[in-house]
């Protein structure tokens, strides 16, 4: 059989830099797991921009296609700000997430433990937070039709349409389900159902696909609640499901809680493909932190995590995803620290790469 295949979209800013160091990974599980990839690259976003004039060619959207994983860094940057909209670096990524169809994104916010003190709440209100938010990823008010600047009555109107089929809702919701199951057992679905109708089929649907999962406990809440809750009390949850919007939204809030961007990852996940693996693209949740990008200062962390997350639902190597996740946390328990990860200016922050390598030193411990 062949070996599974990659399509590493490095894209802009730090993710450069992040994915130089998750290219050490992939190959240190070639070396020493027996775990090979084909592994090939390509242009996303701004640097795409650069060479073709568009943020995702068709050849690039092609092999995302074929393959049986995509990887990506990040895009944007202030060089593209002023483009026009259609060719902006975040259409790239929105053209991915809508033609490999992955509806269902999921972003944990898990705090580790020797970051607790770094989150903006107190120590006791996020330490051992684990939680997952599974996002809707190709629908929703990102994509709704009508959408666009249209003249009416003597000025501009600027328009966006929510919309959600049922097929739609159904399906992310069991991935919720699914999800759950293999943690602990309890969905909450967040929309507004009192001002939206797009909220109250999506309730709906989300009782009537329960039907399917008694074993799973489900609970609705307003999204506005919601978010209250995540920053009074995160450890209530432990799988979230919510639209797109909501889901931008209440990602990042979670993702904050746990107290920094540069280690959280997430999985784009659509249909079953042929060979029985779903599409999937893998990224971190940060963006591409053009401030810092090309110093050596970022974070790989987020990066590497998505790989982890990689093993774990493209190729059903759990065991493998969990070494590497364990490794990581040895190396932030030892106290290694890229800038991210430093509140006091007194201390040497690592660089990219020498996280990279106690990332790596760690993996070697593990065997
Ligand atoms: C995210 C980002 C994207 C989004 C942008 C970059 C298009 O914020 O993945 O959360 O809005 O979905
Ligand atoms: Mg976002």
């Amino acid at each position: 059989m062949s070996n599974p295949s990659l399509l590493i979209l490095p894209g802009d800013g730090i993710g450069k830099e992040v994915m130089a160091e998750v290219r050490r990974i992939i190959e240190w599980f070639g070396d020493k797991r027996s775990l090979t990839f084909d592994v090939s690259e390509d242009l996303v976003g701004g640097a795409a921009y650069d060479v073709h004039g568009t943020p995702l060619h068709d050849d690039t959207m092609a092999k995302a296609q074929e393959v049986d994983a995509v990887l990506l860094g990040a895009v944007g940057g202030p060089d593209y700000d002023n483009l026009d909209f259609s060719v902006k670096p975040e259409r790239g990524l929105l053209r991915l997430r809508k033609e490999m169809d992955l509806f269902a994104n999921l972003r944990p916010a898990q705090c580790f433990d020797a970051l607790a003190d770094f989150s903006s709440l107190k120590r006791d209100i996020v330490s051992g937070l684990d939680i997952m938010i599974v996002r809707e990823l190709t629908s929703g008010s990102y994509f709704g039709e009508p959408r666009g600047i249209f003249e009416e009555d003597g000025q501009r109107v600027g328009i966006n349409t929510q919309r959600y089929t049922e097929a739609e809702i159904d399906r992310v919701a069991r991935s919720a389900f699914e999800l759950a199951r293999r943690r602990n057992n309890r969905v909450v679905s967040m929309e507004k159902a009192n001002v939206m109708e797009s909220g109250i089929l999506w309730r709906e649907v989300m009782e009537k696909v329960h039907q399917e999962y008694q074993d799973v406990e489900l609970s609705h809440m307003y999204a506005d609640n919601g978010a209250m809750q995540l920053v009074r009390a995160p450890k209530q949850f432990d799988v979230i499901v919510t639209d797109n919007l909501f889901g931008d939204i209440l990602s990042d809030c979670a993702a904050m809680l746990t107290g920094s961007l540069g280690m959280l990852p997430s999985a784009s996940l659509g249909a079953p493909m042929e060979n029985g693996r779903p599409k999937a693209m893998y990224e971190p949740v940060h963006g591409s932190a053009p401030d810092i990008a090309g110093q050596g200062k970022a974070n790989p962390s987020a990066c590497i995590l998505s790989f982890a997350m990689a093993l774990r639902y493209s190729f059903d190597a759990g065991e493998e995803a969990t070494r590497l996740e364990t490794a990581v946390e040895k190396v932030l328990a030892d106290g290694v620290r890229t800038a991210d990860l430093m509140q006091t200016e007194e201390a040497q922050p690592v660089s990219t790469s020498q996280m990279g390598d106690a990332i790596l030193a760690a993996l070697d411990a593990s065997l």
